[in-house]
């Protein structure tokens, strides 16, 4: 008997829905994404995307559906993202979900988003990813978002360790930012990693955070000597000026990244790495820990990297499987850790 379950995420600017079968097959991944409404503000603008989510959200869902060729009663179970978040921004996906599940007399079933980040990874891809099977136990996590930039153990299905985290920004905030300085676009991540192609990344030497014998990670050092570079650099700008300050600031949250990651890998002896979140999209951060790291590294196609419904319903399975359930009192957590 195939679980299919319906997965539902606005925890920040992507309003998602997904069908998921049996926690790996997609069956529909459908993303209405807030972009082009938060690019004027060079990040976002948390009212105005818990609206766009009360606009997009019943839409989303019945895309969702008809893409899957499934109706509500062939579904087992409601699986929603109740944190972190925007707080407005998680209650119009939470407040749905509760509607939807008490309508149609489904379980409702809370996830954390991180918790999805990692799951996107047990997702059929066709692309002889992860989800075929490789994955082994424990594994370590570096989950690089707009909002989060932590690495985890994961020793089982739903069993974290937190080994660190950033301090200040994280990883995907720094590249919106910086991104907003270089005026290169916005969100600033694809944008920088696109232009710092042509870039050296010797260039400028910004500062590394090590913070030793951590796993932690501090990102706005950096982000203030790009802004002081910008403020010094008197005369004309070279020809190469914002490829060169692009691919060098990246160079310098990769490096970091790269380096605490291989480290905590050969330190806890794990079987897989897997990265995760907006940032594993950037591929110079993938060949940079992959060139560290001598057990296989996973990365979800970009648009699993990226919020979405999907990695909500695959970790919905494995915490529906495990009788996990919400009440009809659930509330959003907007600081909810993994660990
Ligand atoms: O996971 P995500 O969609 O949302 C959060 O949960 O935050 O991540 C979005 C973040 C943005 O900060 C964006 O700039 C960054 O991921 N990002 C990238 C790349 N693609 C997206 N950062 C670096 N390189 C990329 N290719
Ligand atoms: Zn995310």
């Amino acid at each position: 008997m195939s679980l299919r379950i319906l997965g539902i995420e606005t925890s920040c600017d992507e309003t998602a829905a997904a069908v998921v079968e049996d926690g790996s097959t997609i069956l529909s991944n459908i993303i209405a994404s807030q972009v082009d409404l938060h690019a004027q503000y060079g990040g976002v603008y948390p009212e105005l995307a818990s609206r766009a989510h009360v606009e997009a959200i019943v839409p989303v869902v019945e895309k969702s559906l008809q893409q899957a060729h499934i109706a509500w009663q062939d579904l087992d179970a409601v699986a929603v993202t109740y944190g972190p978040g925007l707080p407005g921004s998680l209650l119009v996906g939470l407040n749905f979900a509760k509607g939807a599940a008490l309508g149609r007399g489904l379980p409702l079933v809370p996830v954390n988003h991180l918790e999805g980040h990692l799951y996107a990874h047990w997702l059929e891809t066709g692309a002889g990813g992860a989800a075929d099977g490789h994955l082994a136990f424990p594994l370590l996590a570096l989950i690089v978002s707009g909002g989060h930039t932590e690495l985890l153990l994961m020793h089982a299905h739903g069993k974290y360790e937190y080994l660190g985290g950033t301090l200040d920004d994280a990883s995907g905030e720094a590249f919106d930012k910086v991104g907003r300085l270089l005026e290169v676009g916005y969100p600033g991540g694809p944008a920088i990693e696109k232009i710092a192609q042509q870039g050296n990344p010797r260039a400028f030497d910004f500062p590394r955070a090590w913070l030793p014998d951590t796993y932690d990670f501090s990102f706005s050092g950096l982000k203030t000597a790009v802004l002081r570079t910008l403020q010094h650099f008197n005369g004309p700008r070279p020809p190469h000026f914002v490829a060169d300050m692009a691919a060098s600031f990246q160079a310098a949250v990769i490096e970091v990244l790269a380096e605490k990651t291989a480290r905590a890998a050969r330190e806890f002896n794990v079987e897989n790495v897997v990265l995760s979140g907006g940032v594993s999209a950037n591929t110079a951060l993938r060949r940079a820990v992959r060139a560290r790291v001598s057990v296989p590294v996973y990365t979800p196609p970009p648009v699993l990297c990226t919020d979405n419904g999907a990695m909500i319903a695959a970790a919905g399975t494995y915490r529906y499987q495990a009788g996990i359930r919400a009440g009809w009192d659930l509330d959003i957590e907007p600081g909810l850790r993994l660990a």
